[in-house]
């Protein structure tokens, strides 16, 4: 096993629209190979998702928590269930040290096949489906960034010391 080296923003691979994974190439050597070095990788930067993208495979695979449980998720497809959106400020391991508030869907349908290429079908909701959508835009070369409230962005730790920023907050003319 091996920990992988993260690609971050400016890097195209982040930027690609990645290929399917054909299904009987799933329990390959390399497919299950690449699974766990992501799971090795994604534990030791204490992530809670991270997707093939950000290490330089432009395939779609992510591995993510679930309620706490790590899943793999190849092709994943995700289904608005609401308009609700959930706000919350997202980080991400190809953009070090900066947080910002993202809306997202609230509730989703996830389809995918696991890493022994059997399907998936399952709901999501608030964080889990933040966490679900966040590494599944990384397929489509999406990143937070591109859906942030701007005014929300912060370097880690002037997060850390401020907290949240509020973008109605209006600063004073004094
Ligand atoms: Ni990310």
């Amino acid at each position: 096993m091996a920990i992988l080296r993260i690609a971050t923003l400016g890097h195209p691979v982040l930027r690609r629209v990645a290929d399917p994974i054909p299904p009987d190439q799933i329990r390959s050597p390399a497919v299950q190979q690449l699974i766990a070095d992501m799971r090795e990788t994604m534990a030791d930067y204490d992530g809670v998702g991270l997707a093939a993208p950000q290490v330089h495979q432009s395939i779609r695979l992510v591995i993510l928590e679930q309620s706490g449980q790590e899943m793999v998720l190849i092709n994943p497809e995700i289904t608005f269930l609401t308009s609700t959106a959930v706000r919350s400020f997202e980080g991400c391991l190809s953009v070090p040290e900066m947080r910002a508030a993202v809306d997202r869907c609230a509730q989703v349908r996830v389809q995918a096949l696991d890493e022994q290429g059997q399907p998936l079908d399952f709901m999501a909701s608030d964080f889990d489906a933040i966490v679900v959508q966040h590494e599944c835009d990384h397929l489509d070369g999406v990143l937070y960034v591109d859906r942030c409230d701007t005014r929300t962005l912060a370097f880690l730790p002037n997060y850390r010391r401020y907290g949240p920023l509020d973008p109605d907050f209006q600063p004073s003319e004094e």
